[in-house]
Formats: C-alpha cells, structure tokens, sequence
C-alpha cells in the first residue's frame, strides 16, 4: 500500500504542533472552510458549570462531511497525483467512511471499489454507494475476517491494478496528521466564544485515527479524551500507540481513553435514544447514535460522575455520520417511547 506522509510540523513556541495549511492536501469541495464552533447551552452543562462547544464537522458537505473529509484528503490527493484510476476498501451496510469515499471518488473523477461485510443489504447507505457508482462486492462475513491476512489484498490488486488501497475505517498515518488540523480550526476560532483557552478536546473514535490527529495537534496542557465507539478490546489503544509512534518526533500526549460503546459498536438502547432527543430539542443539533451520540452522553455522564472540573472549557468534534442514522431512524424513535 502506498501512503504518502504529509504535513512539515514546526513547532510553536508554545509547544503545540501546527500544521500549515499550504503544506497539506486540497480539501474537498464545502470543507475548505473552518467547521464553525457552536457553543451549547444544556442543562447538564450548566449543572456542572462546563462550558462545551461544537466543532461542527456534520455542517460540511453532506456527501463527504465529518471526520471523512480530513481523513480521505491525503489519500485523494495521492491518488490524483499518481495518476491511480482509482482506490478500494472496505467496510460494512451504513459504513460512513465508505458513502464518502465513494461520493468523493465520484467528485474527483476516480473509481472506487468498497468491499462489504457479509451478504447483500438494501440500506439507505448501499443505495447511495451504487449511486455513487462505486463497484461493490460482498465478502460474506467469513470473507471479510480474513481481511487483516497477509494475502488478503492480492487478488484484489490483481483485479484492480494501480488502485491505492484504504484500510478499513481510512486509517493510516497522512489521515491522523490530517486531522491535526481540526486543532487549529478550534484554536483558531475559540476567540469568538471569548474563550482564552480550550482544556478539552473529546471526540469518538472507531479506528483511533482522528483521535491521534487531534493528540498530534494539541496544544501543551490541552487534554484530548476519546469516546470509543467500540469495546476497548477492539484495538483503538493499539493502533493509536502506532499512529503516534509512527507520527514520530515530540511524543505527543496519549489521548484518555473511555468506553462509550455501551456494550458493543452500533448497539443502541432507549437511554441513548431519549438522550439524543433530547439534545437534539435542547441544541437543535442532530446526532447519529454509533459516534456522536455516545460521544455526547458519555461527556454528560461524565460530568454527572464529577468527574470534569467546574471551569472546564471543552470542544467536542461532531464527526458527522448522519447518513448511517437514516437506517436506524425508526428504531431510535421506537426506542425513545419505550
Ligand atoms: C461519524 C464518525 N465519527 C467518528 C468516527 C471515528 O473515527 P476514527 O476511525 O478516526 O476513530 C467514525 C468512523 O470512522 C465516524 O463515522
């Protein structure tokens, strides 16, 4: 697999990483712009005397918003630069990473292939990948756990000559640096809330990725926490340690882990629900029930525990994905009621 590394860190006499934004890969269209940074007033925040922002990732471009957009741009822009015909990976019914891949592949003029877990599905997602006119193949669910195997990719490279492959979830090293820009959006940006500083920064992680971009971004004395969206036996901790380790250079601070899985990725429950609507009736910002969702209740139960300091100024990354709700949209109201 051909990953380029991107992005000459300077150091700050501060001692937080920047990123200039010349020496990084275009951004897709609608994401060239700072997500703006939305102060919320909730109960439960105001309970705790904590003051909580949105870095409104959901408010880019709808086809490839989110965490998406930073993750997918080095490996767009290789593959623009070498010439690829296109790019292939992998992921499962709703998989966000895979309807952004697919719509920005279709944007930029470049093929794309995902490889799916188990057997064929008509979800709102897989509509909008053929839309996109990304090549699907269903791999069964036995099929898709051998995709960690050393001779997994072979025949699909032989099948795809030239084609960069993208592992599960967009993972590697040019995506979490890419994300260390969402660092410089939010500091950026904090003088508009009259903020001086921000302590932390939360958001959820599936593969760890966008969490490692935003450890590499921060600045000193700033805490990043990561919500898991999976079990911690799923190997977020691991592969963070190996984006970091490869990131390389000043070590950056290891990003607090807290399982927001709530006993397993995308199992959802009435408690989830009632949460989610009620915010969204609070805030008027909507959540999807996998990322952001747990994301945001875990932050309440958190405060709820005392755990976080009265004072404390946090920024919390709406990672987007409101396209994998679509599936889930009636369950959740079912949910609510119960
Ligand atoms: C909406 C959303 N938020 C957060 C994440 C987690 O991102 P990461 O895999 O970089 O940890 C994902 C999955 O990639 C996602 O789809």
């Amino acid at each position: 697999m051909r990953v380029a590394a991107y992005g000459h860190r300077h150091r700050l006499h501060d001692g937080a990483l920047m990123f200039p934004t010349l020496s990084l890969p275009p951004l897709l269209p609608g994401c060239d712009q700072p997500a703006p940074l939305q102060r919320l007033d909730c109960a439960w925040l105001e309970q705790a005397a904590v003051e909580l922002a949105l870095l409104r990732l959901d408010l880019l471009d709808p086809r490839w918003g989110g965490n998406k957009a930073f993750k997918l741009a080095p490996i767009l822009a290789e593959a623009q630069r070498g010439a690829a015909p296109g790019l292939i990976s992998l992921g499962g019914a709703h998989s966000n990473h895979l309807h952004a891949l697919a719509a920005a592949g279709q944007h930029l003029g470049l093929l794309t292939v995902g490889l799916l877990r188990g057997h064929p599905q008509d979800t709102p997602t897989v509509r909008d990948l053929a839309r996109y006119g990304m090549q699907l193949h269903w791999l069964g669910y036995g099929g898709y756990r051998q995709r960690h195997q050393a001779d997994f990719w072979a025949p699909w490279q032989a099948r795809y000559p030239g084609f960069l492959i993208l592992e599960e979830g967009g993972s590697n090293l040019a995506a979490a640096h890419s994300c260390a820009r969402l660092v410089t959006m939010i500091e950026q940006q904090k003088a508009l809330l009259g903020w001086s500083r921000v302590d932390q920064i939360w958001a959820a992680a599936g593969t760890g990725t966008t969490l490692a971009g935003l450890a590499l971004g921060a600045a000193s004395g700033q805490q990043v926490v990561g919500a898991l969206a999976v079990p911690p036996d799923h190997g977020v901790s691991a592969q963070l340690q190996r984006l970091l380790q490869a990131a390389g250079g000043p070590h950056a601070t290891f990003p607090r882990l807290i399982d927001a899985s709530r006993g397993g990725f995308a199992r959802i429950d009435a408690e989830l629900a009632r949460f989610m609507q009620a915010f969204e009736q609070e805030t008027g910002v909507a959540l999807e029930p996998l990322y952001t969702g747990k994301l945001l209740l875990a932050l309440r139960d958190a405060l709820q525990r005392g755990e976080i300091r009265p004072g404390t100024r946090i920024v919390a990354v709406h990672s987007g994905g409101l396209q994998g709700r679509r599936a889930l949209q009636a369950r959740l109201q079912h949910l609510a009621r119960a």
